[in-house]
C-alpha cells in the first residue's frame, strides 16, 4: 500500500497546539500530535515527511525546559520551529536566546527578506506574535530572514539542513499570511501535496473497519448527535446488516429531533433499535429541581435502559464509540496540553456490555473532518452542521421540574427561535443557540386580557471550544421576529429575555 505521507507536531504545551495540527489538515496534509518527549526511535518509527515544533509556556534557558534529543536535527526531516520551537532549536544547535527588551503580543507588523517560508507573499504584512523570549544570536549555518520592530529574528532559516524556524504563530488566523507560510513549508519545503481528502480516508477507514470486525457483531449506542451518527453511517458502509444501534429516545430531545435521527438512519439503511423511554425518564424526574440531580437521573436511567435493551441482542463483538481527536490529545494520549472536562455525555461507557473490542473509527478526525466524513458518507446537512446539544437534553433547560408540559413549550419556543435563526443565515457563524423556559412567572397582557405566564429566555454563544464563550450580537430585528412569534404561537410564554451574558461568568447552560 501506498505510504500515507505525514506530518509530526512535536507538542511543547502552548495554547494553539491542536490548531497548529487543523491548520496542517486544512493543508490536505495527514499530521499527528505527540509530546515533546517522545522518543528518537519513536520519531524514526513514525517516519515523518516533515517535523513542527509548537509553541510552548517554558522559557529556553530556565532550567526543567522541555529538551528534545540533538539527533532529531541530524535525521534530514525538514523542520519548522514555531515561537518556542524556533528558540528551543537555535538554543540546540549552538545559538542563544534572551528575555525580549520588548514583549510582543498580538498582531504585528513584519517585514521578510525572502526565503522558502515568505515565498509569493508580500513583503510587510501583520502576523501573530506571543512572546517575551527571543533569540539573542543564531546558530551556525542560520539566517535571520524576518523582522518585527522589536525582534531581530521572526524568521529563520538553514535551507541546506532543511530547518525553519518563526517567532509568530502562522496557526493563529490573525495572521493573515500564516497558512501560505504553512504551505510553503509542507509543499515548498518539505515536497508534499495537498492529499489528505475525505473521500480516500473515507474508503481506508470503512476498510479498516471491515478487515477488523470480519463476521462479528457491533453495537453502537446512537445519541443523534454528529459524531455517533457519523460512527454508524461509517461502521454500516463496512458490516451492514452486523451493526444494530440502540437509540435511546429519553424524550428529552427538541422538536421532532428523533424522527430526524431514525430517517437520517433510515434513508442509509443502518438498522436503529429506537427505544421510547419518555414515561421512565419523566417518571424519575419528577420533582426533581436540582441541576446535577437531573444530570445524574438522566446519565443512570440511559445507562439502565441501553443495559435492557444491549442484553435483547445478547453477546457482541465490539461496541463503537465516537471519540474525536481532540478527545484523544485533551485526554492526555496525544499530546502535551491537557484540558480537563467537566461535561460528560450521557452514558458514558456501558461496561457491563459484553463484548471484545471497542472501535472508535473517528480518533483520528477534528469535528470539521467529521462534518466532512457525514457529507461523504451521505447523512444531511442538517444532521451534519447540528450544534451541540447537551447529553441531558432539554430537561436542564427546563429551569425547575420537567413535565411533559413545560417541554412541550420549551420545545415549540425553541424551534422558532433556531428557525429565526437560519432564516437569518446565522446558524453557521453561531456555535450554539437554543431556549431555556424558566421557572419565573410575570403579568403581561394580551388582547385585553391579563395573562400570568413563563418567561423565556433565548440564548446564543460564540465560541471555538465552549471553556469561554462570548454571547451573540444577533441583530435586534432579528431578536423581535423571534419574540414576536414565540409570544403570538406559544401558549404559555408572554415574556421573552436575551441572555447578555458571556462565559465566564455565566455558563453556556442555565443548569
Ligand atoms: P457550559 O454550560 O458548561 O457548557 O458552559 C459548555 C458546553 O457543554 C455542553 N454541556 C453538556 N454536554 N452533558 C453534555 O453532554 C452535560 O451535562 C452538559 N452540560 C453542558 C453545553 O451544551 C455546551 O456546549
Amino acid at each position: 500500500m501506498k505510504k500515507q505521507h505525514r506530518v509530526l507536531v512535536l507538542d511543547f504545551g502552548g495554547q494553539y497546539n491542536l490548531l497548529v495540527a487543523r491548520r496542517v489538515r486544512e493543508c490536505g496534509v495527514y499530521c499527528e500530535i505527540k509530546p515533546w518527549s517522545l522518543s528518537l526511535e519513536a520519531i524514526e518509527a513514525f517516519a515523518p515527511d516533515g517535523i513542527i515544533f509548537t509553541g510552548g509556556p517554558a522559557t529556553v534557558f530556565d532550567k526543567g525546559a522541555p529538551i528534545i534529543d540533538k539527533k532529531i536535527f541530524e535525521l534530514g526531516v525538514p523542520i519548522l520551529g514555531i515561537c518556542y520551537g524556533q528558540q528551543l532549536m537555535m538554543q540546540l544547535l549552538g545559538g542563544s536566546c534572551r528575555l525580549s527588551p520588548v514583549r510582543e503580543y498580538g498582531k504585528i507588523e513584519l517585514t521578510h527578506e525572502g526565503g522558502a517560508l515568505f515565498a509569493g507573499i508580500e513583503k510587510t504584512s501583520v502576523f501573530w506574535m506571543s512572546h517575551g523570549v527571543e533569540v539573542e544570536t543564531l546558530a551556525p549555518g542560520f539566517r535571520a530572514c524576518a523582522h518585527t520592530a522589536g525582534c531581530s529574528a521572526a524568521a529563520v532559516e538553514n535551507p541546506a539542513r532543511k530547518l525553519y524556524g518563526v517567532q509568530f504563530h502562522p496557526e493563529v488566523l490573525h495572521s493573515v499570511h500564516g497558512t501560505e507560510v504553512l504551505k510553503n513549508f509542507l509543499y515548498g519545503v518539505c515536497g508534499l501535496k495537498s492529499e489528505w481528502k475525505m473521500a480516500s480516508y473515507s474508503k481506508e477507514a470503512i476498510e479498516e473497519c471491515r478487515a477488523k470486525v470480519g463476521d462479528g457483531k457491533v453495537l453502537l449506542a446512537l445519541s443523534g448527535g454528529v459524531d455517533s451518527s457519523v460512527a454508524a453511517a461509517l461502521l454500516h458502509r463496512a458490516v451492514g446488516e452486523q451493526l444494530t444501534c440502540i437509540f435511546v429516545d429519553h424524550g428529552l430531545l427538541r422538536k421532532n429531533e428523533g424522527d430526524q435521527v431514525m430517517d437520517a438512519m433510515g434513508v442509509l439503511g443502518v438498522k436503529v433499535v429506537r427505544v421510547n423511554a419518555q414515561e421512565r425518564f419523566l417518571t424519575r424526574l419528577k420533582g426533581v429541581t436540582e441541576p446535577e440531580r437531573k444530570r445524574k437521573i438522566i446519565g443512570e436511567e440511559f445507562i439502565r435502559v441501553f443495559e435492557e435493551e444491549a442484553k435483547k441482542i445478547g453477546k457482541v463483538d465490539f461496541l463503537v464509540q465516537g471519540t474525536i481527536y481532540p478527545d484523544v490529545v485533551e485526554s492526555g494520549v496525544g499530546g502535551e496540553s491537557v484540558v480537563i472536562k467537566s461535561h460528560h455525555n450521557v452514558g458514558g461507557l456501558p461496561d457491563y456490555v459484553d463484548f471484545k473490542e471497542i472501535i472508535e473509527p473517528l480518533r483520528r478526525l477534528f469535528k470539521d473532518e467529521v462534518r466532512q466524513l457525514g457529507i461523504e458518507l451521505g447523512l444531511p446537512e442538517a444532521l451534519v452542521w447540528r450544534q451541540p446539544f447537551p447529553g441531558p437534553g432539554l430537561a436542564i433547560r427546563v429551569i425547575g421540574e420537567v413535565t411533559e408540559e413545560r417541554l412541550a413549550i420549551l420545545r415549540d419556543a425553541d424551534a422558532i427561535f433556531r428557525e429565526e435563526i437560519a432564516n437569518a443565515g446565522l446558524d453557521r457563524s453561531i456555535n450554539q443557540y437554543f431556549a431555556v423556559l424558566t421557572d419565573l412567572r410575570s403579568v403581561g397582557v394580551m388582547g385585553d386580557e391579563r395573562t400570568y405566564d413563563y418567561t423565556l429566555a433565548l440564548r446564543a454563544v460564540e465560541t471555538q471550544d465552549f471553556m469561554t464563550a462570548n454571547w451573540s450580537r444577533i441583530p435586534y430585528d432579528v431578536l423581535e421576529k423571534a419574540s414576536n412569534r414565540i409570544v403570538n404561537e406559544v401558549k404559555h410564554i408572554n415574556r421573552i429575555c436575551y441572555d447578555i451574558t458571556s462565559k465566564p461568568p455565566a455558563t453556556v447552560e442555565w443548569e
